[in-house]
C-alpha cells in the first residue's frame, strides 16, 4: 500500500515552482470539447483528477492528444452526439465530471453523466447547477445515479444563484455560452479559476463579461473555434507551500504564481507574524520564530479559501495562544483533526464547523491517514514540522491534486519518500537515521 514516510523537524528552505491550477484545468478541459476546432492547452497539471477527466473525454469520442505531461491538444470534432454517456469507475470518484454536463449541453443540447463523487468534505449538492440548466430551458432528470439533461434549444435568461458556487457558475457559464440570446448569472462565484474558464471560453469565441465579479453576462454564440491557452498557476498549491514555510519555520520562495490570488493567505500569514515578500510572480515566506494565534472564517473568494483551511490549521496548531477557525463552506472538513491529535495537537471541534486550536510547541511523528486531498497535504506538512517519523497512508487523495508533491518537498530539504511496503519503509528509516 502506497504511503509517505517523513522525517520531520527540519525547516524547509529553497525555491519551488507552482504548476497549473487543477480546478481551472478541470473546467477548461471539459469546455474544450465544445469546439470542433483544436484547443492547444498548456500549464495543465499532471495529476490524477485531470487524467481521469481526460480518459472520460476520450471515451465519449473527444480527441485528446497528449503532447507532454503538461500539454494537450483537444478537439470535439469526432464526437458522436448519439453516444454522450459519461460513466466509468474512475469518473464516479471525481467531482469535475459534472463539467461535461454544461459543456455537452451547450454544444449538443444533451448529455448523460454519472453524478459527481469527489472528496468527502460535505453533502455537496448540485441543485444550483440543475436550477441553472432548467432556467436555460433544459429538461433535467436524475435516475439511477445518472443525470440526464436535454433541450430542444437553450435560451438565455436571467438567474440568481442561491449559494455562491464555483461548480454551478462554471457549468452554467459553459451551457449559456452556446444558448440563444443573453444570460445573466447573479451571485456568481469570483474565484480565479472561474475567471480562467471564462477567459478560455472567450479565447474560443464565447462572449462572457464580468467573470471575477458577482454578475456574469453571457451572449450566446453558435460555435467555437481553435484556441491556444495557458492555464493559471494553482492558488492552493502555492498556498500549501507558503504554509509549509510557516509551519516548519523555513524560508521558501514560491514561484510562478499570481500574488494577487494569494492575498487572503498572505494577509493571514503576515498577521500571525510571518515575513511575506511579494514580487511580480513570486512570494517569499520566511519564519524564524513561533507564530501567533488568529481567527479565520473560510469564505468564497476573495475570502480565505476553504481549500487552505487544513494547511492554515496545521500552522496555527503550532502557534502561541488560542486560535479559532470557522469552516463556512463545507460541513465535513475537520476530519483531519483526529489524525493531528495523534501527533500531539490540541484541537477541539464544536458544532462541526468551528475548531478551537490551542497551540503546542511541537508535533510528534505518528502513523496517520489522509482523509481527503487538502487535509492530506496539510498532514504531510505537519509531518515535516514534527519531531521524529510520520507515516501517512491513503495518499492517493494527495495525488489527485498535487503534482510531484514529494519531489518538490525534497527540493526544499524535506525528508520524505513514497514507499509501497514495510520493507521499503524500514529501509528508508534506516538510511535516514
Ligand atoms: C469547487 O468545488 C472545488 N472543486 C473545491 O475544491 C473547492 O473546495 C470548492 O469549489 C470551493 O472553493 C473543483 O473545482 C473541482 P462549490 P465545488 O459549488 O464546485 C454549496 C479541492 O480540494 N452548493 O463552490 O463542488 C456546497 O455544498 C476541492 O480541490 C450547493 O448548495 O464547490 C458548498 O457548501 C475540494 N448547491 C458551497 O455551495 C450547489 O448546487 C460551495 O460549493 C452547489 C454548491
Amino acid at each position: 500500500m502506497e504511503r509517505y514516510v517523513i522525517k520531520g523537524g527540519k525547516p524547509l528552505v529553497g525555491e519551488v515552482v507552482i504548476g497549473g491550477a487543477k480546478n481551472a484545468a478541470l473546467g477548461i478541459l471539459a469546455a474544450a470539447v465544445m469546439t470542433d476546432g483544436q484547443c492547444h492547452i498548456d500549464n495543465m497539471p499532471d495529476v490524477r483528477d485531470i487524467n481521469v477527466l481526460l480518459q472520460a473525454m476520450k471515451e465519449i469520442g473527444a480527441i485528446v492528444d497528449r503532447k507532454g505531461p503538461n500539454e494537450v491538444v483537444i478537439s470535439g470534432k469526432d464526437m458522436n452526439p448519439d453516444n454522450l454517456v459519461v460513466d466509468n469507475e474512475f469518473i464516479r470518484k471525481i467531482r469535475a465530471g459534472y463539467y461535461l454536463i454544461g459543456a455537452l449541453l451547450g454544444k449538443y443540447k444533451k448529455a448523460k453523466v454519472v453524478l459527481p463523487g469527489g472528496c468527502d468534505i460535505g453533502a455537496r449538492p448540485i441543485d444550483q447547477h440543475i436550477k441553472g440548466f432548467r432556467a436555460l430551458g433544459a429538461k433535467v432528470v436524475i435516475e439511477q445515479g445518472m443525470i440526464y439533461v436535454e433541450a430542444e434549444e437553450l435560451r438565455g435568461t436571467h438567474m440568481y444563484l442561491d449559494v455562491v458556487s464555483v461548480g454551478a457558475t462554471i457549468n452554467i457559464m459553459m451551457a449559456a455560452s452556446m444558448a440563444v440570446g443573453n444570460t445573466t448569472i447573479e451571485n456568481a462565484a469570483k474565484e480565479p479559476h472561474v475567471v480562467d474558464v471564462a477567459n478560455f471560453l472567450n479565447s474560443m469565441g464565447a462572449n462572457i463579461k464580468g467573470a471575477g465579479t458577482d454578475v456574469i453576462r453571457i451572449k450566446g454564440v453558435e460555435r467555437f473555434h481553435d484556441t491556444e491557452y495557458s492555464i493559471i498557476p494553482d492558488q492552493i498549491e502555492a498556498g500549501t507551500f507558503m504554509m509549509a514555510a510557516a509551519a516548519t519555520r523555513g524560508d521558501i520562495i514560491v514561484k510562478n504564481i499570481i500574488p494577487k490570488h494569494m492575498e487572503a493567505i498572505s494577509a493571514k500569514l503576515i498577521e500571525i507574524g510571518a515575513e511575506v515578500t511579494e514580487s511580480d510572480d513570486a512570494i517569499r515566506v520566511r519564519v524564524d520564530h513561533r507564530l501567533k494565534h488568529t481567527q479565520i472564517k473560510t469564505l468564497p473568494y476573495p475570502g480565505f479559501p476553504t481549500d487552505m483551511q487544513p494547511q492554515m490549521a496545521i500552522t496555527l496548531g503550532l502557534s502561541t495562544g488560542t486560535s479559532m477557525i470557522v469552516e463556512s463552506i463545507f460541513e465535513n472538513r475537520f476530519r483531519y483533526v483526529d489524525e493531528l491529535r495523534l501527533m500531539g495537537a490540541n484541537f477541539r471541534v464544536m458544532e462541526g464547523d468551528t475548531a478551537i486550536i490551542t497551540g503546542v510547541e511541537k508535533y510528534t511523528g505518528a502513523r496517520i491517514e489522509a482523509p481527503d486531498l487538502r487535509a492530506g497535504a496539510a498532514l504531510v506538512i505537519a509531518g515535516l514540522a514534527a519531531d521524529g517519523w510520520t507515516t501517512i497512508t491513503e495518499i492517493g487523495y494527495i495525488h489527485r491534486g498535487y503534482e510531484h508533491f514529494e519531489e518538490k518537498l525534497r527540493g526544499l530539504g524535506g525528508v520524505i519518500k513514497m514507499v509501497h511496503s514495510d520493507e521499503e519503509e524500514n529501509l528508508f528509516k534506516f538510511n535516514n537515521n
